[in-house]
């Protein structure tokens, strides 16, 4: 039979659910494949609604056993859909009993079992594997539950009331239920909010995990602390739970009371973990913490909403870290994060609005578009209605929307409402998908600059014609003496076409724009080399300087792949000052260190009208890393030396900044000292960081099958460290041989593909290897999709994510594109697809 069409789910038919739900009382009997869950739930009639004579409530793979309204049998007409019953005029009491099977659970989706512990995931719609139960975000509740196993700790969300029953207080949707049960061990501490509530703190873990969670729970410590502080939000149950589990689609999830993580985003130890694993921990874990206020006490009307709390949560997070961290370093990664997954999103066929207007899956929509781009649309916000703007709409926000399932349009109006600011114009940052290319042309005349600002969106999927947007444009000016004769303003542009004139000059200064990045917009400027070096080496801001650096590496290497030209002196000279210069800080200069991407590199290319040859660009960027190794060959070596950091390991940034300088050194000069100290290094290393980046290098260098084997023999019983080695040998393998490197790693005893970590492990990878993805003869192409065929039928959620390997297609040659094509219609074609990778394939499809 033909595949059903499948009807969308739109943004403008939404209609509240006819009745609210007063309180929620669950019990489960947690028996592996015969698990029950029975359900007491007290139904009223929604006055905000239309009266309905029938329910409607989700359900999915659920056995029903009995339903009863008002003690009375039921027999609800079921579909795999859900549920209909006919119910009475007033409030009423639904119960029923279902049994579900989390042992073959293997989407991770609803109720599963990893390594022997029953765990939960209900974020988007995986409540309704669970119960039957209207499953959507503006249906809150109270919830009891009751834990009927023989695990040794039984959780849920809420305050515990002991026997495995706990009690939430706090109104919540469906998503963010959650229950675990295992034989699992605290690692514990407290923490007393500002108004003097007692907190008990738990990371639960596997037995002997306990001392791999100290970091994180100085990371959540500090969170609790600085949303006091920052934004006057305190906690407001008695305990706050995190379990670490090591079978789990995404990084985490922000269940009230009991936050679910990746164990990858948990559990470090200095010679397990690296420096980015501890970045990534804290941001993380502040990250679900946040939601506790921007997302579970102000929760989403519908999915469509997402951003409002991710982007909020984002924006936040960041905010948190940038205060940890360092402003400068952790706004540089930041935008390099963005511009890797948001700007290649929003440049290709899955582009879409930072507020979808309809999906099918809304697993889908988890996107770098809704999670980054929102958080940077806030970010837009703040510069144009300033901080204390920004703290009087957020104070309203909560004051407002506590207890609601809030819409962008009740954000926005906060803002409007505590600053007087019309947001009208604004709003397009959430409703036009795209990323607007500023380009900016200057004149000088008698003492005066003028900067003209032209913007333009080109279409996206379902969005022939673009209006302009409000972009703020910080700037600032530079003197021909290199000191700063304007600090940073911001430029508001609202017009297709505006100029800005700034007078009363003595001299031609150089302008530096788009400070810090204060629009996710792409810049075009025509500029030469040596104005370019003008501002690596003078500008005041930080993140422009590096961006000095960045567009210089980007237009010599496009010169270099086009022209066959030679790696420009002004950028070597350039960046060898800033690298040996001691009163920058080390984590900046290694930025400085780092190149534009293959993949940014290839797009870039396209934009500009060439065909990108991803063998000619990775050859282009190892000539000029060449280049930089020689130039800078007794600096690095310097410095090499100069960074080694004392034992013991500490994770903190300082220390960080200086081994990432040191690796940054390690991998260039082994391009001149035939990795003599990648392999001194790998033999002494104490601490993951350095190990993994001597590894990296000799790996790079073919100098690795020793090291591989010895790094197996030591790290085989660790999940977390092999995932990083299967990895590894697929992101630095040569590319000529990089597909046969995956293919036999997925052949390894070892590749447990079911386990969402190791399968993106290597297959994530491959990605990560773009001049080996995209070998001329298609073979990665081949691979790759026989191994989303392959996990489809297990974890579509994970499959679909990982199918945006091809999102790219359209900008390389007819060969490629006709192979990629293939792969991507092979799997479109297959019986029983989920929908989750058919909506992906589809969109990527165009
Ligand atoms: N809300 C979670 C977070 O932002 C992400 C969970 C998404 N899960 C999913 N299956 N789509 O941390
Ligand atoms: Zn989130």
């Amino acid at each position: 039979a033909a595949p059903q069409p499948v009807r969308p789910v739109r943004l403008a038919e939404y209609t509240p659910f006819p009745f609210v739900v007063e309180h929620v009382e669950l019990w489960f009997t947690l028996a592996g494949a015969e698990t029950r869950v029975r359900s007491r739930i007290r139904f009223a009639p929604n006055p905000a609604a239309e009266p309905a004579r029938e329910i409607f409530l989700h359900g999915k793979a659920l056995a029903l056993q009995w339903a009863r309204i008002d003690g009375a049998d039921v027999q609800p007409e079921t579909t795999p859909k859900g549920l209909t019953c006919p119910v009475p005029s007033g409030p009423f009491t639904w119960e029923a009993e279902v049994q579900i099977d989390p042992t073959t659970n293997t989407s991770l989706d609803g109720l599963y079992t990893s390594g022997g512990m029953y765990c939960t995931q209900c974020e988007a719609e995986g409540f309704r594997k669970i119960t039957y139960y209207p499953d959507r975000p503006d249906v809150m509740a109270p919830f009891r539950v009751h834990i009927d196993s023989d695990m040794p700790v039984k959780l849920s969300n809420g305050n515990p009331l002991g026997d495995g029953t706990w009690d939430d207080p706090w109104p919540k949707p469906a998503y963010l239920f959650a229950l675990v049960a295992g034989d699992l061990r605290a690692f514990s501490s407290d923490f007393t909010t500002l108004s003097g509530r007692h907190v008990d703190l738990n990371i639960w873990v596997r037995p002997g995990d306990e001392p791999r969670a100290e970091y994180a729970m100085d990371a959540l410590i500090r969170s609790m602390k600085w949303d006091e502080e920052t934004y006057g939000r305190e906690y407001d149950l008695d305990v706050f739970n995190i379990v670490a589990v090591d079978d789990f689609n995404m990084g985490a999830m922000e269940n009230k009371g009991l936050n679910i993580f990746n164990s990858k985003y948990v559990l470090a130890s200095p010679d397990t973990a690296t420096d980015s694993d501890y970045d990534l921990i804290e941001g993380i874990i502040a990250h679900e913490y946040f939601h506790n206020w921007t997302g579970n006490r102000i929760t989403c009307r519908d999915w469509f909403q997402l951003c409002l709390k991710e982007g909020l949560t984002v924006f936040r997070d960041q905010q948190f870290s940038s205060d940890m961290r360092g402003a400068a370093v952790k706004r540089i990664t930041e935008v390099m994060q963005l511009r890797a997954r948001q700007f290649r999103e929003d440049q290709g066929p899955l582009a879409h609005p930072v507020r979808p207007e309809e999906y099918i899956e809304i697993n889908n929509f988890y996107t770098a578009t809704v999670y980054e781009k929102g958080a940077e649309v806030i970010h837009m916000l703040k510069h144009l209605v300033g901080d204390d703007g920004y703290s009087k709409a957020l104070d309203l926000y909560f004051d407002r929307h506590d207890g609601d399932a809030a819409t962008i349009e009740d954000w926005l109006k906060v803002f409007e409402d505590a600053t007087g600011r019309d947001l009208t114009q604004f709003s397009r940052w959430y409703s036009q998908a795209g990323t607007p290319r500023l380009s900016l042309t200057e004149r000088f005349n008698d003492g005066t600059l003028t900067l003209d600002f032209k913007q333009e969106t080109r279409p996206t999927p379902g969005q022939p014609t673009k209006l302009p947007q409000v972009i703020p444009i910080a700037v600032g000016l530079i003197g021909p003496n290199g000191d700063e004769v304007l600090p940073t303003t911001v430029l508001e542009m609202s017009e297709a076409e505006q100029s800005f004139e700034f007078t009363g000059l003595s001299a031609r200064p150089v302008a530096s724009v788009l400070r810090g990045f204060s629009a996710p917009v792409v810049l075009d400027r025509p500029l030469d080399n040596a104005t370019r070096a003008f501002l690596l080496a003078h500008d005041t801001d930080p993140f422009n300087r590096w961006e000095a650096g960045r567009v210089l590496g980007k237009e010599v290497l496009t010169r270099m792949i086009t022209e066959g030209a030679a790696p420009a002196p002004d950028l070597l000279t350039g960046l060898h000052r800033l690298v040996a210069d001691a009163s920058l800080e080390p984590a900046y200069r290694a930025l400085m260190l780092g190149l534009p991407s293959e993949d940014d590199l290839a797009q870039t290319l396209f934009d500009s009208g060439h065909v990108p040859d991803p063998a000619a660009i990775h050859a282009a960027r190892e000539r000029l890393l060449d280049a930089m190794a020689a130039e800078m060959e007794p600096t690095l070596a310097r410095l090499y030396d100069e960074m080694e950091t004392p034992a013991p390991y500490s994770p903190d940034a300082e220390a960080a900044g200086k081994r990432a300088l040191r690796s940054a050194c390690l991998a260039l000069l082994s391009r001149r000292d035939g990795c003599a100290r990648a392999q001194a290094l790998f033999a002494a290393a104490d601490n993951m960081t350095e190990e993994m980046a001597a590894l990296a290098t000799l790996v790079r260098h073919d100098q690795g099958a020793e090291a591989v084997q010895a790094f197996y023999d030591k790290w085989r019983h660790d999940r977390l460290v092999m995932d990083k080695w299967f990895m590894l040998q697929v992101v630095h393998a040569r590319h000529e041989i990089m597909a046969e490197t995956a293919a036999a790693l997925t052949a390894h005893p070892d590749f447990d593909w079911k386990n969402p970590n190791r399968f993106r492990s290597v297959l994530g990878g491959m990605q990560a290897n773009p001049a080996g993805f995209h070998r001329a003869d298609g073979a990665a192409y081949r691979l790759y999709a026989d191994w989303l065929i392959k996990l489809d039928p297990v974890n579509p959620q994970t499959t679909a994510r990982m199918s945006t390997a091809f999102e790219t297609w359209a900008r390389y040659d007819a060969d490629r594109q006709a192979m990629m094509r293939e792969q991507l219609e092979r799997i479109a074609a297959l019986e029983g697809l989920s929908e989750n990778t058919g909506e992906m394939v589809g969109r990527i499809l165009g």
